[in-house]
């Protein structure tokens, strides 16, 4: 609806360095700015925005695109959505085509309500100072918590007066209709037409968008002799929605991702004293166990979370499953737990600004593993609980993305638990194959609903496959290229290759006891079909080329199935599984039938094609064979192009030349034959 004019306009103006600069933290790197890519879970930063062609890229999953791909992936936004946060981020004004009376509708509801979620907002924060009231009470009563009007200000908190429809007058009063205010809560309207305020006599804490819009609120009983609730909160609405918000995320947004931390506290009053005392990086789940949403949220700014709680063991068991969700998403998770009966605002205000830093940095424990020790202290030795828990923990483990990062694990909870690692790594491996085939499942049945994220995007914003280019002219920059071997890929792959090996090793796991037809000559040289198995056509065409795994790992693997091969046996996958070395084991969970933890995204917009779990298994095998190929050619290639700077006799140069001139022309062909079987 918005007109072609407009686009334009808005996509002329916007500064993809300000766009995504709201949601990241950039660091500038030459002519790029660097950060760590809020879209998969990574360490080290391999997410780059080019100002100058006003793109992002994500070297490590391969997300891309320029401002407005952007907000569409990280906000969720549609794509007029996108194009209106920008518009009005940069103050252009929208020229539309005719909404539908529809959207017009929905539009405008929404902008009503946030409007007068506003007006209640500073209306309650001005009583707070403004009234006699408001004063006596909400001040009074926010003073003896100890806060200081510093924060009071910052977090916009407020006061409602204790009259059945004060603030509903004062509103209607003011042009704002009775429908919209109904529709925010802040107004009751009764079946016999009577209408009055949600919120009386109470103080006020208006709940804020991540861009500070007031989305509702939460209003905290004064007396405690009244038998109504302690908090009364804004139902859901248009703008508020509650698994979506996190109490004080307006406020702590820019802490978090400057200490690349963030503190989860369960109440509002926890995250204004911490607040306070100088832990800026501070919000609340407002008393309801967590939302995927509100993770994602977080997962924005920061993957490292400490969840801080109050010192009674109900809680906490309740809270486990909270930070599971936390741990599948990919983030970091520490625990600090309180003295019995005390929360962060009770500490706080019991020993100070610096005992409250000291405390929650100092005691914060990894999650499994404070999980691990809570649970055993619940055994007592028994066995049966003892099992249980063993069984528990390893869930957990599992949930952990990294390969290495649950390694640690294993050895730190093996120890605790006083089992050998053997044991847990074998219960671990279990776990994660069979979470791995469930997510498998998921995923296909995802992937067949939803259109790629690279059919969503312009085609021309990347180069396509040209089958007329040989292969060396073609994919990315050698630039890029430089950059991608350094940042690719998960689980500590770190280049190109590793891919591939990986690939056939994958390959190797979960088909290698599968067999395909294959044309072959029989002895008079006729035509025939040849079975064969998947393993032994992987071993028999890299011995034929005197191929090996850089990685070596990988190498182990292949060599553990080329051996087998050559005395006439067949491993299969479990082999791996029951192996004494866990990393090993830990691999081989990892890699049976999960394909696409490397992206399948990232590798089609660059040419680096990495086929998935394809029912065409022949095809599969050709093209990682041949890719494996390419790569070490590749790879040979350039360590001969670096002889060439060494001093050469010039017979010596010749060679050397002719060398790299004749693994060129293989690898054209490789190219070419690739070309074949992709397009066949
Ligand atoms: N909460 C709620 N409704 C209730 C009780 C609690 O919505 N009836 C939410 C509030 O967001 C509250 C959080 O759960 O901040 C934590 O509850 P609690 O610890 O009881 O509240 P505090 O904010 O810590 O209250 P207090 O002023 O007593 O310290
Ligand atoms: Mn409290």
């Amino acid at each position: 609806m918005i007109r072609p004019e407009t686009i334009e306009k808005i996509l002329d103006t916007v500064r993809i360095e300000e766009i995504v600069g709201d949601f990241v933290t950039l660091k500038r790197r030459g002519a790029n700015l660097l950060g760590c890519c809020p879209f998969h879970n990574e360490k080290t930063p391999s997410f780059t925005v080019s100002p100058a062609k006003g793109i992002f890229k994500c070297f490590g999953c391969g997300e891309a695109g320029n401002s407005v791909h952007f907000l569409m992936k990280h906000e969720h936004f549609s794509y007029p959505e996108a194009l209106r946060y920008i518009a009005n981020k940069y103050n252009i004004e929208i020229e539309e085509e005719a909404l539908t009376p529809q959207q017009l509708e929905k539009q405008t509801e929404r902008e009503a309500l946030l409007n007068v979620s506003d007006f209640a907002q500073k209306y309650f924060a001005d009583l707070l100072y403004n009234n006699e009231m408001g004063q006596a009470i909400g001040l009074s009563y926010f003073y003896e918590r100890g806060l200081t009007d510093v924060v009071i200000k910052r977090f916009g908190l407020g006061y409602c007066i204790d009259e059945w429809d004060n603030f509903t007058n004062h509103a209607t009063q003011n042009g704002y209709s009775l429908n919209v205010l109904e529709k925010t809560g802040l107004t009751i309207v009764k079946e016999n037409g009577k209408k009055y305020d949600r919120f009386r006599g109470r103080v006020m804490f208006p709940v804020f968008s991540v861009s500070g819009k007031c989305l509702g609120f939460s209003g905290r009983i004064l007396s405690s002799e009244k038998q109504a609730a302690k908090y009364v909160n804004s139902p859901e609405s248009e703008i508020y929605n509650k698994s979506r918000t996190l109490y004080g995320i307006f406020q702590a947004k820019g802490a978090i991702s400057k200490q690349d931390l963030c503190y989860l506290v369960e109440g509002n009053i926890d995250v204004i004293t911490m607040h306070q005392a100088g832990i800026e990086n501070t919000v609340a789940s407002s008393g309801t166990s967590l939302t995927m949403e509100q993770i994602r949220l977080i997962s924005r700014y920061t993957k490292n979370i400490t969840v801080l709680y109050d010192g009674d063991a109900a809680g906490i068991k309740a809270a486990f499953r909270a930070v599971n969700m936390l741990l599948e998403e990919g983030m970091r998770v520490r625990v600090v737990l309180f003295p019995d009966g005390e929360d962060p605002d009770s500490y706080t205000r019991k020993y100070g600004a610096e005992k409250i830093q000291a405390y929650v940095t100092e005691q914060a424990t990894n999650f499994i593993i404070f999980k691990t020790k809570i649970l055993l202290e619940e055994t007592k030795g028994d066995p049966i609980k003892k099992a249980a828990l063993i069984k528990d923990i390893v869930q957990t483990i599992a949930l952990v993305p990294e390969l290495i990062e649950r390694n640690i694990y294993v050895k730190e909870c093996a120890s605790l638990l006083d089992i050998s690692e053997q044991t847990l790594a074998t219960e671990l491996a279990k776990c994660i194959v069979s979470n791995r085939k469930k997510q498998f499942e998921n995923a296909a049945v995802a992937a067949a609903a939803t259109p790629s994220p690279a059919e969503q995007l312009p085609a021309n914003d990347y180069p396509t496959p040209n089958p007329d280019i040989p292969a060396d002219q073609q994919g990315p920059t050698p630039d890029e290229a430089e950059r991608l071997k350094k940042a690719l890929i998960t689980d500590g792959a770190a280049d190109p290759l590793e891919v591939y090996e990986r690939k056939l090793i994958s390959l190797l796991m979960n088909s290698g006891t599968s067999t395909i037809k294959q044309p072959a000559k029989d002895e008079q040289g006729n035509d025939i079909e040849e079975e064969n198995y998947v393993s032994a056509i992987i071993v028999g065409d890299l011995m034929a080329d005197e191929l090996d795994f850089k990685n070596p790992v990988y190498q182990t693997i292949y060599e553990t199935y080329k051996n087998n091969l050559l005395e006439g046996r067949m491993v299969d996958a479990d082999y791996f599984l029951q192996q004494d070395n866990i990393e090993l084991a830990n691999l081989a969970a990892t890699l049976l039938t999960n394909t696409y933890n490397v992206s399948d995204n990232w590798m089609e917009r660059y040419q680096i094609y990495v086929p998935t779990m394809d029912d065409n298994l022949e095809k599969d095998l050709k093209q990682s064979l041949l890719r494996f190929k390419q790569m070490k050619l590749e790879e040979r290639i350039n360590a001969l192009s670096e002889k060439l700077k060494d001093e050469q006799t010039d017979d010596e140069l010749t060679l050397l030349l002719h060398q790299i001139a004749q693994m060129k022309k293989v690898k054209v062909l490789i190219c070419k034959e690739l070309n074949q079987i992709i397009t066949s």
